[in-house]
């Protein structure tokens, strides 16, 4: 067993985005291109040496080798301690636990998320920092500029670690510790959630069914969901995680998830549905017959969660993305407390979290999470429901129809413009940047434009400031169309289309989101001339 220096040069292209850094597979197996990142990571945050790390992901193609190679990398490079998922699994939530209760320096998480699996499709690679969250700008821009540097870097040379059984074991002199990637988690859910309500509920004959899509929470909600809450055996299904998904695409929404919405609208439905993604972060809500956005989940999570033995105290504050819907904003506004608007990226939240001004907090695309992790969290969106539904006895077209009677309805949705060359999207957005002092006061398709700006934030916990992240167009009577161009896609540019419409009649609560958008959607069309600007008729997928 010896470490061996292995010469290297700088790869291009090593800038992570939204959520680090993401690729195809196969360039992440390349020569170098796995070793050189990591040896970034170490570099940014001051080396390895003597620090103990947290180590998982979520199962996809790669997975297992990729971790391997990291393990070797700490070993090398001094590290202490590696805290690994057993077969090198843990979700994205689980391992964010696992960093903050076992206080180490950070945590590695593989996983391209939502994005296919395989060696044609896409791999990633994160550093979460001690606060369980993902690495912050500085922290990644150390990174990037630690990649152009890169003359070498450090590998031990031995075998592979067994990760498939649980206990310790030593890598040259760094100290391997496999963990169940459920055990934590469970325990941090059942402190969270009235368990026995739940319970309850299952026994009483209420139905669920949690599609796995094939990923790293197949396991989770077959432990918590099945075995500690008593959901009959079945009610979790694809809960195999594989290294291609089943060839699925994980990503839980009314698209990627049709065999949930087919089953959820059809005759004898459950009464509640759930999937989750690739790593576990992101959750999509079902009920019967009724879809929940995610922007209306988050809002509907802040009214209730007091309902929750862990939220039983109230909510400090909520924050959310700008392209998610105002809908948690009224909620906020109702109960007195603070919301927040952050660029998109579940990062931008953990100042908000670790200052104690925000405790819930949501994305527009899926993700839900609170201040028990600094990543979002699919599961325990859908735990935070159940424990709501136990409580209110209702169904969740009941608790919907009620939270717009109360609070108005965002009607919403969100269209994306994939692939799309990245010159033409980049000129769509300057355009229309270059037009935003003139918009205020003009009407397009009809709809008067109340403001419109570059979105930018300053931090109000460490006053830094990001900007261009995203256009807004503020429409009188509470519309609104945000453009952004994606910063997790792999191919060309994705061109993101949030669009919102407001509606307070209650004669006007159950209309076809569709059908309430419309006039909305012709003006985001208009405005930015996307169709004519990429030549495409449509969308490639709505959500
Ligand atoms: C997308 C979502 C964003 C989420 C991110 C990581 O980023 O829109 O809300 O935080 O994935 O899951 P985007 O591709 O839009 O940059
Ligand atoms: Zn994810």
């Amino acid at each position: 067993m010896s470490i061996i220096t292995v010469e290297t040069t700088p790869i291009e292209g090593q800038k992570p985005g939204t959520s680090g850094l993401r690729k195809k597979t196969h360039v992440f197996m390349g020569p170098h291109y796995l070793e050189n990142f990591v040896e970034a990571i170490w570099a940014a945050i001051g080396g390895a040496e003597g620090k103990t790390f947290v180590l998982g992901g979520d199962g996809r193609y790669f997975n297992d080798r990729a971790a391997q190679v990291i393990l070797r990398m700490a070993a090398a490079s001094g590290a202490r301690k590696v805290i690994v998922g057993q077969n090198a699994l843990l979700s994205t939530p689980a391992a964010s636990n696992l960093i903050r209760q076992r206080k180490t320096d950070g945590g590695i998480i593989l996983s391209a998320s939502h994005n296919p699996g395989g060696p044609d499709e896409d791999f990633g690679v994160k550093f979460n920092t001690p606060n369980g969250g993902p690495a912050p700008e500085d922290v990644t821009n150390r990174i990037f500029e630690a990649t152009r540097r890169l003359t070498a870097y450090r590998i031990l040379e031995t075998q592979d670690a067994d990760l498939s059984r649980v206990g310790f074991s030593k890598l040259g002199a760094m100290e391997v510790e496999v963990v169940d990637p459920v055990d934590a988690y469970r325990v941090l859910m059942e402190r969270l959630f009235d368990f026995p309500a739940i319970r309850a509920l299952f026994a009483g004959g209420f139905r669920v069914h949690f599609d796995a899509m094939h990923a790293v929470t197949g396991p989770y909600a077959k432990a918590i969901l099945e075995r500690a809450l008593g959901a009959p055996p079945g009610s979790v299904v694809n809960a195999r995680p594989l290294p291609d998904f089943g060839g699925g695409h994980p990503d839980p929404n009314p698209v990627w998830a049709g065999e949930l919405m087919e089953r959820m609208m059809g005759e004898g439905a459950p009464d509640f549905g759930a999937a989750s993604d690739g790593d576990g972060d992101r959750n999509m809500i079902v009920g019967r017959g009724i879809y929940v956005t995610p922007s209306d989940s988050l809002a509907v999570l802040a009214a209730n969660a007091h309902l929750a033995p862990g939220y039983a105290g109230g909510l400090k504050g909520v924050a959310r993305s700008m392209p998610t819907s105002r809908a948690v904003d009224r909620v906020a506004e109702a109960l007195g407390i603070p919301c927040y608007e952050t660029p998109t990226g579940w990062k931008f939240f953990g100042n908000l979290l670790d200052a104690g001004r925000a405790t819930l907090c949501g994305e527009e695309s899926a993700g839900t999470g609170s201040d028990h992790v600094r990543e979002k969290d699919g599961l325990w969106a859908v735990l935070l429901w159940l424990n709501i539904l136990a409580v209110r006895k209702q169904s969740v077209a009941e608790v919907m129809a009620e939270h717009w009677r109360a609070h108005g309805r965002n009607y919403y949705t969100r269209h994306d413009y994939e692939a799309v060359d990245a010159a033409v999207a980049q000129g769509l957005m300057d355009d229309l940047a270059a037009r935003l002092p003139g918009l205020a006061g003009t009407e397009v398709e009809g709809l008067r434009i109340a403001a419109a700006d570059d979105f930018a934030y300053a931090d109000p916990v460490d006053g830094s400031r990001t900007e261009h992240q995203g256009i807004r167009i503020e429409l009188e009577g509470g519309g609104r169309i945000v453009y952004r161009l994606s910063g997790t896609g792999t191919v060309g540019a994705t061109l993101r289309v949030y669009l919102e419409a407001v509606e307070t009649d209650p004669a006007r609560l159950a209309l076809d989101p569709a059908a309430a958008l419309a006039g909305v959607i012709r003006a985001a069309d208009a405005l930015a001339g996307i169709a004519a600007r990429t030549g495409r008729a449509g969308p490639d997928v709505t959500t």
